[in-house]
């Protein structure tokens, strides 16, 4: 496995999709740094560092195996192994928010960014981004970010934890490679942060109301049981969950 360490990027998911423009990279393919620059998050955001305390890495992967109908599984497939990673390491309460994030003690420790490479319709590559808190312990104005270290008190070695979950990302893409669908929906949605409790969220036009996480459907929309029995599908830019 080639690992690419570097000082300092604008961000390894575009140091690494740039490297696959230009080079024929082997599945995992790991660019991993200490300051990202322009670290970029989900739905434009900024993915914020404070150099050297956290880990933040890319991982290369060719899926054409995985049809874009599917390409969901490939968040669980990262969420489970993520999560996965973090229960070996003993972190304690540790649930996947839907889409992917993941929370320890209802705060959120770690981010993830994929960006599939299409084409003619069909999923090619996918370029996975990890963004994990792990040896902050400082969130000014982050009231809902924590870390490995702000949890259990303990310091981490980045590099381990990395290793980890990589080990776990190739388990979990051999199980979905293998078409176990429902292993890797169940497994997720045994992990999901809020399933079934009542909890309150907020639309597209900033209305709230109140439902219940039921799971997530084969295209990756969350399910939620309103008023009257009625399960209702949504994507990600229709409802923010409020807690
Ligand atoms: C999010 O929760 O919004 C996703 C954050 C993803 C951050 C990681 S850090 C490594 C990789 N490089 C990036 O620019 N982003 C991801």
């Amino acid at each position: 496995m080639r690992i690419i360490k570097l000082d300092a990027t604008n961000s390894t998911n575009t140091f690494l999709r740039q490297l696959s423009h230009t080079n024929k990279l082997d599945d995992y393919t790991v660019v991993v740094t200490n300051s990202q620059t322009q670290g970029r998050g989900q739905m434009g955001t900024v993915w914020e560092n404070i150099p050297g305390k956290n880990l933040m890495f890319s991982v290369f992967k060719e899926v054409s195996f995985v049809a874009i109908d599917d390409h969901f599984y490939i968040s669980i497939v990262v969420s489970l192994a993520i999560n996965k990673a973090l229960n070996t390491f003993g972190i304690p309460k540790t649930f996947i928010k839907w889409p992917n994030d993941i929370l320890s003690d209802n705060k959120k420790i770690c981010g993830v960014l994929i960006e599939n490479v299409i084409k003619q319709g069909a999923i090619k590559e996918t370029i996975i981004g990890i963004g994990l808190n792990v040896n902050q312990t400082s969130f000014d104005n982050l009231p809902r970010a924590s870390s490995l270290k702000q949890i259990t008190g303990l310091h981490y070695d980045k590099e381990l934890v990395m290793l980890e979950i990589i080990k776990n990302l190739k388990d979990y893409f051999e199980l979905l490679k293998q078409k176990n669908y429902n292993v890797l929906k169940t497994a997720y949605e045994a992990n999901l942060f809020r399933k079934n409790k009542p909890s309150t969220f907020k639309n597209a036009e900033g209305s709230m109301f109140l439902g219940f996480i039921k799971g997530v459907s084969n295209s990756g929309k969350l399910q939620v049981l309103l008023e009257d029995n009625v399960v209702k599908e949504f994507d990600l830019k229709e409802l923010e969950l409020l807690y």
